[in-house]
């Protein structure tokens, strides 16, 4: 069965969160765990919009905190499916930190998770694709193989010598 395609920008999650007291560490920063569960729930909002089921956390990429988000600042994350797969969808989330009185941002990090759609019986459903419209979806979209492939062997899913879309970075196509 085919489903029909859904453009990445209306999965597009906006996430607003101000930094208390009790999200931060002895330096007044905010944790990273926290940070991380606010892009986890941003993403999965992303991937419900787009596939209009429920869904899990399958895998969260390589994560580097950039800058220090402070106590009284606020936080954004923006979320948007990048593409779909057979039952797994690659989110990406960009996130900044922003003085609400200087009125200034700044950027935290970036970083791409994956989600399954699960059907009401728990098991692993098909996913609408994705169209990629703007030059950065775009560009998204094309890598998006590359990284799944590498998260794949990262996870134990998938060997390397089946990674043909990582391999042909590194060889010249005879
Ligand atoms: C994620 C989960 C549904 C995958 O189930 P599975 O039976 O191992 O997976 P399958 O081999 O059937 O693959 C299902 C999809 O998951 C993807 N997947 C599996 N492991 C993955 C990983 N480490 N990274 C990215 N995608 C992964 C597969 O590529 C496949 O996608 P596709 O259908 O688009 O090709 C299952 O491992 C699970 O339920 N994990 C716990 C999820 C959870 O509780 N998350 C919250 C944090 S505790």
């Amino acid at each position: 069965m085919t489903l029909t395609p859904k453009k990445a920008h209306d999965s597009l999650v906006q996430m607003t969160e101000l930094v208390l007291p009790n999200d931060t560490n002895t330096f007044g920063n905010l944790m990273g765990g926290r940070l991380m569960y606010w892009m986890d729930i941003a993403a999965a909002l992303a991937c419900m919009k787009h596939c209009a089921a429920p869904v899990v956390t399958a895998s969260v990429d390589n994560i580097s905190f950039e800058n220090p988000i402070k106590l009284g600042n606020v936080v954004h994350i923006e979320a948007i499916v990048t593409r779909a797969f057979n039952t797994s969808i690659e989110v990406h989330m960009k996130v900044w930190g922003e003085d609400p009185v200087l009125q200034y941002r700044y950027k935290s990090n970036e970083a791409f998770m994956t989600f399954v759609a699960l059907d009401p019986n728990g098991k692993s459903r098909p996913v609408p694709p994705v169209v990629a419209e703007s030059e950065e979806e775009k560009k998204l979209f094309e890598g998006a193989l590359r990284r799944r492939q590498l998260r794949l062997i990262l996870g134990g899913k998938m060997k390397p010598a089946d990674a043909g879309e990582l391999k042909a970075l590194f060889y010249e196509q005879q």
